[in-house]
């Protein structure tokens, strides 16, 4: 059994528009089927608008799709009892990309790390610090850093706070939605060995979602691409997409290729369409 499998998701907004053209569709997402298994990475890629923030929306069961069926662990997660539900929101995380409007600005950083350990775990004020403290070294923060507030962190250093939230309650998954993005290219690549490190130390299984390839590649196992809600690619080895023939991917490859250095030999088996 997949840690999660997503199956036949499609997905539209009801559009407020009041004249409508018959060509104009909202569909966000269609007929999207994959799977991620337990320990490992599912990149998914995508540009701008594609759905990808709406997919993991519909895998965290914030927002149901129209149809098809999301389980998690063996469980349908829209159809499912409290209490069953309750111990998949735990073992379900998220990290989102704008690090600053993830936590709230009047909060310490004791006290966002602490929020979800403080809704399942009942713990004396002595065990939450002594877990809280773990955690920020565990990230590449210290001590010192508890009683700090948002603002006193740099975006790196409160994307390893949501990370250190995020990891609190040893969950299965965690959906990471452009959760380098908006970062430097050195603190992105810190993060990302971050992250590559805690998914061994934790069993930790991700749902890496990106617009950059190049993060995508060096995080993940297996690749997925998103076009317009459609996956029209799924590689259960990253390194697969270096053999598709899809216009889509050619395009995508020539952006990321000429570039960098690790790919450049591969530059002249590429055609552009
Ligand atoms: N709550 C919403 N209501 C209506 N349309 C939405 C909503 N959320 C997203 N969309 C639309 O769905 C499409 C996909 O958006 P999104 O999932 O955010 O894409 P991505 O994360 O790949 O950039 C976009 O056209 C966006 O405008
Ligand atoms: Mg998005």
């Amino acid at each position: 059994m997949s840690l999660l499998q997503v199956e036949q998701v499609s997905h539209k907004f009801n559009s407020k528009r009041l004249f409508k053209t018959n060509n104009q569709s909202n569909n966000v997402l269609h007929d999207v089927s994959f799977s991620i298994e337990e320990g490992s990475c599912l990149g998914l890629i995508g540009t701008s608008g594609a759905g990808k923030t709406t997919l993991g929306k519909v895998i965290l069961g914030i927002q149901r799709p129209q149809h098809g069926k999301v389980l998690f662990q063996g469980h349908d997660i829209y159809n499912v009892d409290k209490a069953t539900q309750r111990k998949l929101r735990r073992d379900l995380q998220v990290v989102f990309q704008d690090s600053y409007s993830s936590v709230n600005p009047r909060m310490t950083a004791e006290q966002i790390i602490m929020e979800p350990l403080e809704n399942y775990e009942k713990l004396t004020i002595g065990e939450r610090r002594s877990k809280v403290v773990s955690l920020l070294e565990r990230v590449g923060l210290s001590e010192k850093d508890l009683k700090k507030f948002p603002y006193q962190f740099s975006g790196g250093q409160l994307q390893r706070i949501n990370i250190a939230r995020a990891i609190s309650l040893k969950p299965k998954l965690i959906v990471l939605d452009e959760s380098v993005s908006s970062l430097d290219m050195v603190t992105q690549s810190l993060i990302l060995e971050l992250l590559k490190e805690l998914k061994v130390d934790f069993g930790l299984s991700y749902l890496f979602i990106t617009h950059d390839i190049k993060a995508a590649f060096s995080i993940s196992d297996a690749l997925g691409v998103l076009e317009k809600g459609e996956l029209i690619e799924y590689y259960e080895s990253k390194d697969e997409f270096f053999h598709s023939r899809n216009p889509v991917i050619l395009r995508m490859r020539e952006s990321i290729l000429a570039e960098h250095p690790r790919f450049r030999s591969l530059t002249k088996n590429v055609k552009m369409v």
